[in-house]
């Protein structure tokens, strides 16, 4: 690696960090705050904002304003979360991986968890089962009001996790497409910003806690019979990097997860349930995740798969720093 100047008590976490993403190309990070200057191929002059990769060149950090010279916020190691003891509210509690999700949640420790449903009768039976530690709430991803009402009814909530969405069956020409897209895109993307917006400044409020999007193995690769589903899942992915880095400047750890066929309803309906696993190792992933600081779970076989097939990708471009580090 080439040489870096400044001076910071970040550079240890850069020149680890450098080494492990650039495989062979190396890649500096600029700040908004401060540009750095790199002598070399870009001459004395600011750059934008970004990842720069300076393959092979001699180039040198000059920093004025020493701390300033932060790494990506994606690249900390300490951003953990422990149920044990917190408040959690869960889209989509009443059914499928979410139900799971609330139960794994409850003998994890948790105090107490809201079930942010359409139909508030749909948790009358967990309710039943769990006593006053499970609190339904009224939310509709397609309706930013309950969303933003849903915010200020929690606002004890530590962990947030975003597992509502849908599925459509729509090829690439089928007649339907765009109206699939547009439902899915809605609920699926829209509704995750809206959640992130309204619970960011709570989870703020609250010390930090914790963030979880339930994306997919369909983030990464496209399927025919789903297609719109799949590109809003991929969509969700990206805005998900993004949030994680926005939310690490308050001290909210993201965590994506990336499911492949799971034993629930919309398995089902996609045609898929010969190849399900059962929703407890959804479950299990998110909340090992979340203790151990990773930003990406993977819970099933088909996942662990992807993962497998994409972790290069991960390590060079999208980061995981709790990955651990290639020989
Ligand atoms: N199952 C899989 O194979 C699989 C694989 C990868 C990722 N995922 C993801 O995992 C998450 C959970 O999936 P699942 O399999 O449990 O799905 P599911 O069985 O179809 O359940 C979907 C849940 O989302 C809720 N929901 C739907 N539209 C909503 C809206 N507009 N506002 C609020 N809630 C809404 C449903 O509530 P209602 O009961 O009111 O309809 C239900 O609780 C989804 O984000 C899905 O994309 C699933």
């Amino acid at each position: 690696m080439d040489r870096l100047s400044g001076g910071t008590r970040h550079t240890a976490v850069i020149e680890e960090t450098l080494k492990r993403r650039s495989g062979g190309i190396l890649l500096a990070y600029v700040t908004s705050t401060a540009p750095p200057f790199a002598s070399g191929p870009f001459g004395n002059t600011p750059l934008p904002r970004g990842w720069h990769g300076i393959g092979g060149v001699m180039h040198q950090w000059e920093h004025g304003a020493g701390d300033d010279l932060f790494p990506p916020n994606h690249l900390r190691h300490d951003m953990t979360f422990q149920v044990d003891g917190k408040v959690v509210l869960i889209t989509g509690a009443n059914r499928g991986i979410g139900r799971v999700i609330l139960n794994e949640a409850i003998a994890r420790g948790a105090a107490k968890v809201y079930t942010a449903v359409r139909r508030l009768e749909s948790v009358d039976e967990l309710v039943q089962q769990h006593g006053d530690r499970v609190v339904p709430v009224a939310l509709d991803l397609s309706k930013p009001e309950t969303i933003e009402a849903a915010a200020d009814t929690a606002s004890d909530v530590d962990l947030v996790v975003n597992n509502a969405g849908v599925l459509k069956n729509a090829t690439p020409l089928a007649d339907d497409v765009v109206d699939c897209w547009l439902y899915e895109s809605n609920i699926n993307v829209v509704g995750l910003m809206r959640m992130a917006k309204a619970f960011a400044p709570v989870l703020k409020a609250n010390g930090g806690g914790a963030f979880v999007q339930l994306n997919s193995v369909a983030s990464m690769q496209s399927f025919t019979d789903f297609c719109t589903y799949a590109a809003s899942k991929a969509a969700s992915y990206l805005y998900t990097q993004a949030l994680r880095d926005e939310l690490s400047q308050q001290e909210t750890a993201v965590v994506s997860v990336h499911p492949g066929p799971i034993d629930t309803d919309m398995a089902h309906d996609a045609g898929l349930q010969d190849m399900t696993e059962p929703p407890q190792v959804v479950a299990d992933a998110i909340f090992d995740a979340l203790a151990e600081g990773r930003f990406h779970a993977f819970p099933d076989k088909m996942a662990r798969q992807t993962a497998e097939a994409y972790g290069g990708y991960i390590d060079a471009v999208v980061g995981d720093a709790s990955l651990p580090a290639k020989a």
